[in-house]
């Protein structure tokens, strides 16, 4: 049973597709006098626990997280080994969990620059849980919201010399059909963690009608409790997909 009330939101009108940028792993370590890869090792109990919520209420159909971004390689080796450690850590002992709870998991990203042995872990559970219906779990991995408009570009002039598009042809569907998962576009809630104003390079395209929430809770603090306060903060506004109120 879930430690929070989930008869407070309203079940009709959840977000079908959660996004978050997983932020503030680092300060609050340093806030609990920790070296920053035990913040992100703390992150990783976030993960489930919002997983876990998120599958709970039924009506979310895909959450997306932000895991390692195209910018992250700029940290310190000992910081990017200890995160695709992580990573691959998380892969071994969630997937059974994941698989069980009927939740689909998929990674979106540039495989580039990844080791051969997690690529195959990733692979793996992708594989094992295609056929899992009540969530999908998209992690970001590698995954640079620029890079992915690129490829999609490329792929459409692929798609141009092979024939089989033209150029009068191309529209917004022709980009979103393109991107690393065609299949989860829109999305309609926006969470970051840590009080960060910015978007950094995180599914740009897919959040042009997002509803973004903001809390200064460092990602290693956020549970469930703190996801349904951003689920009521996203059913108490109103959205309008730019038409007039
Ligand atoms: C940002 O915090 C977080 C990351 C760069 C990595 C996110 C990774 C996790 C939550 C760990 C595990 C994830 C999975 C899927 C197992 P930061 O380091 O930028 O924090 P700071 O801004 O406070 O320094």
């Amino acid at each position: 049973m879930s430690e929070v009330n989930v008869t407070e939101l309203d079940p009709d009108r959840l977000p079908e597709h959660v996004a978050i940028i997983m932020d503030g792993n680092g300060r609050w370590a340093k806030q609990n006098g920790l070296n920053r890869v035990r913040g992100h090792e703390a992150g990783a109990k976030s993960v489930r626990s919002v997983t876990e919520l998120c599958r709970e209420l039924g009506g979310i159909k895909t959450l997306s997280l932000y895991a390692f971004s195209t910018e992250n390689w700029r940290r310190s080796n000992a910081e990017v080994s200890a995160l695709f450690a992580l990573l691959s850590k998380y892969i071994k002992l969630e997937i059974n969990n994941l698989h069980n709870e009927n939740i689909r998991i998929k990674f979106m990203g540039r495989t580039d620059g990844l080791a051969k042995a997690l690529l195959a872990e990733m692979r793996d559970s992708e594989e094992k849980t295609k056929h899992n219906t009540a969530m999908t779990l998209n992690l970001a991995v590698n995954y640079g919201s620029r890079s992915e408009i690129v490829d999609a570009c490329k792929a459409i002039v692929d798609d141009i010399e092979q024939g089989v598009l033209a150029k009068g042809d191309i529209d917004e569907q022709s980009i979103s059909d393109r991107l690393y998962l065609p299949e989860t576009q829109e999305l309609d809630l926006l969470i970051r963690t840590s009080g960060e104003l910015r978007l950094s390079n995180f599914m740009l395209w897919q959040l042009s009608y997002s509803e973004i929430v903001v809390t200064d809770t460092y990602w290693p603090d956020f549970h469930k409790p703190q996801l349904m306060e951003a689920l009521r903060e996203y059913q108490s506004r109103k959205r309008n997909f730019g038409a007039r109120t």
